[in-house]
């Protein structure tokens, strides 16, 4: 087709598509200049506007790096990241949430009962559950990667006081599917902001914060892994998170207790007298596809 017009000009890019393109590219593809060009068509989109929208992706761009994802974060912040969890969320396990950037491999082996609090400061939290199938039996070494914040709001990597594995850790848990860990309560925080993706939050007159979290990914043969969070249900970003991944049923109450109630059989047991917050979450894994 030579004569290309505003009303065409979408069919024609589908026609400029070689006839043996793979079918599933020529769908998302297909799909994705569709949308861009109705959406450019809809709010006539003005040369000035196409070129801060070029300038932002070069600004992601130029600060990405290893250890920061921008194209990342501007996916989170959009939604985008969230939906597309959603999307693939089983509805019979626990919905998934937002993996961010703050994961770490090689997290050290933290046995069932740990600690992971340690000399660092913030209220204690004691974390339990049992990693369950859909039908409600355990599942029996199902692997559990955990990751959080300090009390300071940061995570290890980010902060030059904590080591490199502060507030992570891989636990594997035994026959009757349970987990427990001690750790600090996480508090809020906010995604970094000081880039083109906190520019594009306060053009929209948004916060960078997002509401405290436990984040978790579980593992186990023959189950899809599931990447989560968990989060108590006094935060006053609960309703905002600027990630979007809050879902009702990773909302939990911290519940304070004496320090008379401390349960036996975990590392620290004995050492605790001052009152402690207790969550108990049960994750459910759906089957592998
Ligand atoms: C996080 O929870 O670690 C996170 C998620 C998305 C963007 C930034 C941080
Ligand atoms: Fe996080």
């Amino acid at each position: 087709m030579r004569t290309v017009t505003k009303d065409n000009i979408t069919d024609v890019f589908m026609a400029y598509l070689a006839e043996d393109t793979d079918p599933r590219m020529r769908e998302v593809m297909g799909a994705m200049v569709k949308h861009l060009h109705d959406f450019a068509r809809e709010v006539n989109l003005t040369h000035e506007e196409w070129r801060t929208g070029i300038a932002f992706l070069e600004g992601c761009a130029a600060v990405e790096t290893p250890d920061r994802h921008e194209f990342v974060l501007a996916s989170d912040v959009l939604g985008l990241s969230s939906l597309v969890d959603m999307l693939h969320s089983s509805a019979e396990a626990t919905s998934s949430s937002v993996l961010g950037p703050f994961h770490v491999s090689g997290a050290p082996a933290l046995e069932v009962g740990g600690d992971m609090k340690r000399h660092y400061g913030g209220p204690l939290l004691l974390a339990e559950g049992t990693i369950r199938d859909t039908d409600g039996n355990p599942i029996a070494g199902a692997e559990l990667d955990i990751w959080q914040t300090a009390h300071n709001g940061l995570y290890a990597s980010q902060d030059e006081e904590q080591d490199t594995y502060s507030f992570h850790g891989l636990m594997t848990v035994g026959e009757d599917g349970r987990y427990a860990f001690t750790t600090v309560k996480p508090v809020e925080y906010t995604v970094p902001s000081d880039g083109p993706v906190g520019d594009i939050l306060r053009a929209c007159g948004r916060h960078p914060w997002r509401p405290s979290h436990l984040h978790y990914i579980i593992k186990a043969p023959g189950f899809k892994t599931l990447v989560t969070e968990i989060f108590p249900d006094d935060d006053p970003y609960l309703d905002h998170d600027t990630v979007f991944g809050v879902r009702d049923d990773l909302v939990m109450t911290y519940v304070e207790k004496p320090g008379s109630d401390f349960p036996d059989g975990m590392a620290i047991s004995g050492q605790v007298s001052d009152p402690f917050l207790h969550v108990e979450f049960d994750v459910v894994l759906a089957c592998a596809d």
